[in-house]
């Protein structure tokens, strides 16, 4: 039965997959961290983390504690690494949460000092992506610092590639593993040894396994899709056997069809006129629903056949040509995104239509629409 205007469906199965592939992968022993940060990709954060939790995740990664306190709330006890940054005034409410947190400012470390309660964090070390990350010749001063306060434990050490998934030219990913290698190597001849030390997003995870070290942090891949194009391919000359599934599908219902004559100009702007006596159907999806308007050439299943969007995608609705569609009734499903008979749209092609990728198309679907699990 239709309950939604329009809503997110999440492949169970496909997600365990997913996690098994992950699993297999780095063995029974390192960590697996699940990136569940902007909504879960899109995927919906607390449905996400409850399956994941049950199917062999280790570690949750959010952003914000925002999202740390809505897992505690709906009980997700596992732990969780808040991979941005943390305002000094919320540190009080991540001890609270018990969740471990990115650390690379020295503010941050002397406020959980004066805090004088147990926290886990993770440094994050800069090796060349120039994001967020304390630089490697400030290492070793900056964990003399966390000694000082017995209860803060430093859990992680970590780095993020810059350009992994861009191409099938590994060599900058490679001097970044060689920077954190060092600083590993550094810290140790200090006597100083880190319980978790990361690096691997998917492309990493899929592609090499010098990357490993204790735990990996697979996000778009976990969620079934590739991070690029190029890890494709390298994955192809590397004999990867890698089965990704995608787990989301975003679906829609017809609300009206009308027949419209030749030379009519359809919706905002007049930007289309008809070529041809036209059937459109008018489906309650637009760009508040993280449908993005740029995407006004893009295609949608009916019945097993794709129709084309017919002029601008509005802020809560778009209308499609459906002239072509037999026996086509309101209430009938329509599929954004995902499979329908021998037809499927994926998220690929849509971002590549609006010039973006994967990750920002499942992103910024609308999180208030309902993520139904099947
Ligand atoms: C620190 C960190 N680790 C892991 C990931 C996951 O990357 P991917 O989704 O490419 O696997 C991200 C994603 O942006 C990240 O910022």
């Amino acid at each position: 039965m239709i309950r939604y205007l329009s809503w997110v469906e999440i492949d169970k199965q496909a997600l365990i997959s997913n996690l098994k592939t992950f699993r297999r992968l780095i063995g029974p022993r390192r960590k697996l961290l699940i990136p569940i940060k902007a909504n879960a990709y899109g995927h919906g954060l607390v449905e996400i983390a409850k399956i994941a939790a049950k199917n062999g995740a280790d570690f949750f990664g959010v952003n914000s504690i925002q999202e740390a306190n809505i897992l505690r709330h709906n009980k997700i006890t596992k732990p969780v690494l808040v991979m941005g940054y943390t305002l000094l005034k919320d540190l009080p409410l991540a001890v609270k949460l018990t969740v471990s947190l990115i650390v690379y400012n020295e503010q941050t470390i002397r406020a959980l000092g004066r805090l004088n309660k147990p926290i886990n964090i993770h440094v994050k070390l800069e090796t060349g992506t120039n994001r967020q990350g304390i630089m490697p010749d400030k290492l070793l001063n900056f964990v003399k610092l966390i000694k000082k306060y017995p209860k803060i434990k430093l859990e992680g050490l970590y780095t993020h590639f810059a350009n992994i998934e861009d191409t099938t030219n590994h060599t900058f990913a490679f001097k970044q593993l060689a920077t954190f290698n060092q600083a590993v190597a550094d810290l140790e001849k200090n006597n100083i040894h880190i319980p978790l030390k990361h690096t691997a997003c998917s492309a990493a995870a899929i592609l090499f396994p010098e990357t490993y070290f204790d735990l990996v942090r697979p996000g778009i891949s976990t969620y079934g899709l590739w991070s690029s194009k190029e890890t494709r391919l390298s994955a192809g000359s590397l004999r990867r056997k890698i089965n990704l599934k995608p787990v989301l599908a975003w679906k829609s219902v017809i609300a009206q069809i009308k027949e419209i004559k030749t030379g009519e100009c359809v919706g905002y702007g007049c930007t289309e006129k008809t070529a041809r006596n036209t059937k459109l159907a008018i489906i309650p999806v637009g760009y508040w629903d993280g449908y993005d308007r740029g995407l006004h050439h893009a295609q949608v299943i009916i019945h097993g056949q794709r129709a084309r969007i017919f002029g601008r995608v509005c802020m809560n609705m778009m209308m499609v040509d459906v002239t072509d569609i037999k026996n086509i009734a309101i209430e009938d499903e329509v599929v954004l995104l995902g499979q329908q008979g021998r037809e499927s749209i994926t998220a690929e092609e849509l971002a590549d239509q609006i010039n973006t990728i994967n990750y920002e198309l499942v992103t910024r679907i609308n999180p208030t629409l309902p993520r139904i699990i099947i």
